[in-house]
């Protein structure tokens, strides 16, 4: 079974952190540790071309390099912010070695890193989900399909970049996406499938911090996860997010809690892992209450970059009380109630192939509500800003109510330009009057 540091009586210092991924996500994180008057020093590996944490270039699944880092650094506390990671045991390798991670062990990533052990999972816990089919043949994938005739959700089983996905309309389509999947679209991810019921609602993500047993909710976001204006055009990783969403009030999200969260958190224990990280929550809020659509064991991308700027610094020691399993000692986090936004801007050709190398013009100078988190950049050694990947930025910003916050993050994205830069200007038209 995997090692989990033994929970101390009270918290031990935290000055040096170690963010690990190169997102937006992780710049956003950074940025908060940052203001955490006692910490001294925030990492980031391997970082990308943005202006928070100290960069090291060492690949988020090196772990020997992360491990040697680590003990050169003395580093307090490790926050691995991709499921990749996760997925391959990072955590699992550095707290054999005695450090305090925020992120679960390789056996609980299969929340995220195996759909069929998900659903397994809920229905064992009585998590309210869609009626699911484990598949591992295209014969039997066709058998369930031709009992039930009706459309499904075809689903790979493993991690697929948030590309594993086909929502069909038709029996055919049904069909067609179970003969792609087992013909090599999604590679070993689509050797088995998860064929679902279809659900009708708006979605929403509900993140939990956990330390094991207990578990602290943070704010509800609404992802935007289509590339085009409308919510049309493929699937991407997520152009856009808002929090708090209003679809889960107060009342809502206890009952996510009670209905969702803590029977998970209890079904992950009754397998003995000792869950210290975040459960990310993908709801459909049907008819029916909530279901769960699919769980990350991460922050989600670009949520994590609207919710940063809301945390109080107390979330360092949030984050550290979990990776301790001692989240009753944390300090109360403190969570402001302004409406936080944020804006992806995505390079040409994303998702499907994303150009890299455009020079990134960048004319902002950041208001105290503005922030703007880099994802896929990198700078050349005279200092030049070019785009290095799908989503290349994230521009949030804060105000009283979301037409002011969106304001804001707009016109602060008007000050920044590459070739090709491709954003949505809808985002968050669930609440926007203007
Ligand atoms: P995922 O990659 O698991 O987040 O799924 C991508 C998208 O597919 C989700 O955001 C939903 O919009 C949609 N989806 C997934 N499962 C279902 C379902 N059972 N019914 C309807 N839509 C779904
Ligand atoms: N924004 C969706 C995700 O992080 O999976």
């Amino acid at each position: 079974m995997a090692i989990s540091p033994s929970r101390p009586q009270t918290l031990p210092p935290l000055q040096r952190v170690l963010v690990v991924g190169s997102g937006g996500r992780e710049q956003a994180l950074c940025w908060t540790l940052e203001r955490c008057p006692e910490i001294e020093t925030v990492w980031v590996s391997p970082g990308n071309g943005g202006p928070f944490g100290r960069k090291q270039a060492i690949a988020e699944t090196d772990s020997s390099g992360l491990l040697t880092l680590c003990r050169d650094e003395a580093i307090d506390l490790v926050v691995i912010g991709p499921e990749a990671p996760l997925a391959a045991g990072l955590a699992d390798s550095l707290r054999e070695a005695g450090l305090a991670v925020f992120g679960p062990s390789g056996a609980g990533a299969q929340l995220e890193a195996s759909k069929a052990w998900a659903k397994q999972l809920m229905q064992e816990a009585g998590v309210p989900t869609a009626g699911h089919w484990a598949v591992a043949s295209e014969e039997e994938g066709m058998e369930v399909l031709a009992s039930l005739e009706r459309p499904l959700v075809v689903k790979a089983d493993g991690l697929a970049a948030g590309k594993g996905v086909t929502v069909a309309d038709t029996v055919e389509a049904t069909a067609a996406a179970i003969r792609d999947a087992f013909n090599g679209r999604f590679g070993s991810a689509g050797e088995q499938l998860v064929l679902e019921e279809r659900l009708q609602g708006p979605e929403v993500s509900v993140f939990a911090l956990c330390d094991g047993e207990r578990l602290l909710i943070l704010p509800p976001a609404q992802d935007h996860k289509r590339l085009l204006e409308g919510d049309q055009g493929p699937n991407t990783g997520g152009m856009g997010a808002y929090a708090p969403a209003p679809l889960l009030d107060a009342a809502g999200l206890e009952e996510v809690r009670r209905l969702v969260l803590e029977p998970t958190l209890g079904a992950l224990r009754a397998r003995g892992i000792d869950y210290r990280g975040v459960i990310y929550a993908g709801l459909m809020l049907t008819a029916d209450g909530p279901q769960v659509i699919e769980f990350n064991c991460r922050f989600g991308d670009p949520e994590c970059q609207t919710l940063m700027p809301l945390m109080g610094p107390e979330l360092a020691r949030v984050l550290q009380a979990c990776a301790l399993g001692r989240l009753d000692l944390a300090p109360e986090l403190k969570i402001s109630n302004r409406c936080s936004v944020c804006v992806v801007a995505a390079a040409a050709g994303y998702p499907d192939s994303p150009r890299k190398g455009d020079p990134i013009e960048d004319r902002l100078t950041p208001t105290e509500s503005q922030q703007l988190f880099h994802a896929g950049t990198s700078r050349t050694a005279e200092g030049q800003l070019l785009t290095a990947g799908g989503r290349v930025l994230t521009m949030t910003a804060q105000g009283d109510d979301f037409d002011t916050a969106f304001a804001a993050a707009y016109q602060a994205l008007d000050r920044i330009a590459f070739d090709g830069m491709q954003f949505r200007r809808d985002i968050g038209h669930q609440v926007r009057q203007s």
